[in-house]
């Protein structure tokens, strides 16, 4: 028994001998290539190479040298039968049995992909010779897209003057010619009539690049009939497996790790014409799961980029939940919206690839947080409304496949939650009451001084009690090492006070090498004056202050650092990332 061929190549198309390779060999990239430890015999340095664009592998101590069927059949002791199967299966595809029905679809696909090869090629010949199609090519030109470029995406035009049907008919019975779709029966003229008549046709190819549907778009804006349509499911079209310009795109996934995902034909070709060719669409459905698990076998990165206006971000919406139950540890989703309802063709076409890839790098904003950031837009003050808030986050998180990811996204969420409570919660009241004796006594102050952050007012008083008692400090001067301050006036003068005194062995005020300004806001705002005035001789009392103050800042710089692992553990998701944080948490509870 004898696999069809084409089958065969499908699974090679579908993974990349580095994706098969390094489900038991760890690989590194190596420029083009992968290298890695030998799997066929034990050795230090490694000898073996993956090379994806090639579609081999080659064991340099060994001499072994294969494509994926062969590395699975050598390292699993499998026969190619069961390789077959089992990467069929990582492949995401059907098995193929021998059985009757396999065979028939076998046949069937044949005639299938011919007719749809046969109605492209026709009508790509009628957009260039028939005079007709005048008005698609001016169109088209109109749109900015080039000969080139038409041809390239082997666009063509359904001209009305001829009846393809009865050509096709010569050649292929008509139920055959039925199932592609082409085609439907008007009952009243009792004729076969052509779904795509009048419309510029964008064939949509498998992933192995053989054509199995349309798009089509109609050339004069009307209220009667759909701007876009598409061939209707069929046995071997189906919209939520499929992608359009995957076949192209992910022969790119070699060089780069990021893909985008559009909402249009046209966005795909500006794009592509643009320069970014590593785009792909979805076919005017929703997005699936499946699309998802398809594009991550090629791809580490996707940026979903919908339209910039209410139903695109609506669309974004409605993508990111019903797909981020897919994400993984390795691999990454982000939506980059677009403004002034731009699509990324106007976008790419107004400001140039450059800008798109900028603002893609600088926007882009991971899924999780693009869920999160909509459903707080969404929420009101109300305990009910932040119920409901939670409870839907909570909701979405849980349906993450991976439980790693699970865990982290929940975690995130419920974190970003919490912040929502300021009560409870918030930086200011972290410190506030780490510190009631303080801060009970700063509060007027505190009020007179609104404009200036919490944390600043906190290092006002430390550089005061340095200013005003610097021999007692010089004397404890354990307690200052290590303190970070973070505004950058007040560290200017923190060093400066160090250095002018000899770490604060002889303090001259007024020798002080800096604005004087710097130094009368600490006189002004240090909230501890008076009280550190009145007990000017109780050193004990000062010192307890101080440390008190001391405290304050370095629960401000835990806040800090923690902060910053939370917005990178946003983007990387790294188990490393989640597990500091964990670390200065609890630091931060000790505290
Ligand atoms: P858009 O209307 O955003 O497409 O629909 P576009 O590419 O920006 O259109 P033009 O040509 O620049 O005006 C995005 C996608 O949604 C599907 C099609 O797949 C289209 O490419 N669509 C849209 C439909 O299926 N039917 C419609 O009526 C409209
Ligand atoms: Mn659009």
């Amino acid at each position: 028994m004898k696999y069809p061929k084409e089958y065969l190549d499908e699974i090679k198309t579908r993974l990349k001998v580095s994706t098969v390779v390094s489900k038991t060999v760890k690989l590194k990239k190596r420029g083009k290539e992968f290298v890695g430890l030998s799997p066929f015999k034990t050795e230090k340095t490694p000898s073996f190479t993956v090379n994806d664009e090639k579609e081999f592998y080659h064991c340099f101590s060994t001499s072994e040298h294969g494509n994926i069927f062969d590395f699975v059949m050598k390292t699993q002791s499998l026969k190619f039968g069961e390789a077959v199967k089992m990467l069929s299966s990582l492949a995401g595809m059907q098995p193929y049995t021998f059985s009757k029905q396999d065979e028939e679809r076998e046949s069937k696909w044949k005639l299938y992909k011919s007719i749809c090869r046969n109605f492209s090629d026709f009508y790509k010949n009628e957009l260039f010779k028939n005079e007709n199609s005048i008005k698609a090519k001016n169109y088209l030109k109109e749109r900015g897209l080039s000969g080139i470029d038409v041809k390239n995406f082997n666009l063509g035009f359904v001209t009305q003057d001829i009846d393809y049907y009865e050509i096709l008919k010569k050649d292929f019975d008509e139920s055959t010619i039925k199932e592609t779709g082409l085609f439907y029966f008007d009952e009243k003229r009792k004729k076969h009539i052509s779904r795509f008549r009048n419309r510029i046709i964008f064939p949509i190819n498998n992933i192995s690049g053989n054509i199995i549907g349309f798009g089509g778009r109609i050339i004069n804006e009307s209220k009667n009939s759909a701007k876009y349509i598409n061939s209707p499911e069929t046995l071997f079209f189906k919209k939520g497996l499929n992608l359009y310009n995957l076949d192209k795109a992910r022969k790119l996934s070699n060089k780069l790790e990021d893909v985008y995902l559009v909402e249009g034909y046209m966005d795909v070709i500006g794009l592509s014409k643009n320069g970014i060719e590593n785009t792909v669409a979805n076919l005017g459905t929703a997005l699936t799961s499946k699309q998802i698990q398809i594009l991550n076998q090629f791809f580490n990165h996707i940026i979903i980029c919908f339209d910039g206006d209410q139903s695109g971000y609506k669309a974004a919406i409605r993508a990111a939940e019903n797909i981020i139950d897919e994400l993984k540890p390795d691999k990454k989703i982000s939506f980059l919206l677009l403004e002034n309802n731009l699509d990324p063709d106007n976008y790419v076409n107004k400001f140039g690839k450059d800008k798109f890839l900028e603002i893609s790098e600088q926007k882009s904003k991971p899924i999780h947080k693009f869920i999160f950031e909509h459903y707080i837009s969404l929420t009101t003050e109300s305990p009910s409304s932040k119920a409901i808030f939670e409870k839907k986050l909570r909701e979405i998180a849980s349906n993450i496949k991976d439980s790693f990811v699970k865990k982290y996204t929940l975690e995130y969420f419920l974190e970003k939650v919490s912040e929502l409570t300021p009560n409870i919660n918030s930086k200011f009241s972290k410190i506030y009451m780490n510190s009631p004796k303080s801060l009970a006594k700063t509060k007027n102050y505190y009020n007179e001084t609104k404009s200036l952050k919490s944390f600043e007012i906190k290092e006002f008083s430390f550089l005061y009690i340095l200013l005003a008692k610097s021999r007692l400090i010089y004397e404890n001067f354990h307690l200052i090492e290590n303190v970070k301050l973070y505004s950058d006036e007040n560290k200017q003068l923190f060093a400066e006070i160090l250095n002018q005194s000899q770490n604060l062995l002889n303090l001259d005020v007024q020798k002080l090498n800096v604005d004087k300004n710097l130094v009368n806001r600490v006189m002004n705002y240090a909230s501890v004056k008076h009280i550190i005035s009145k007990n000017l001789n109780d050193d004990h009392k000062i010192l307890e202050i101080f440390t008190e103050i001391i405290q304050d800042l370095k629960s401000y710089e835990l806040e800090q650092r923690i902060s910053e692992l939370e917005s990178k553990f946003s983007q990387d998701m790294s188990e490393t990332t989640f597990n500091k944080i964990k670390e200065l948490k609890k630091q931060q509870k000790i505290n």
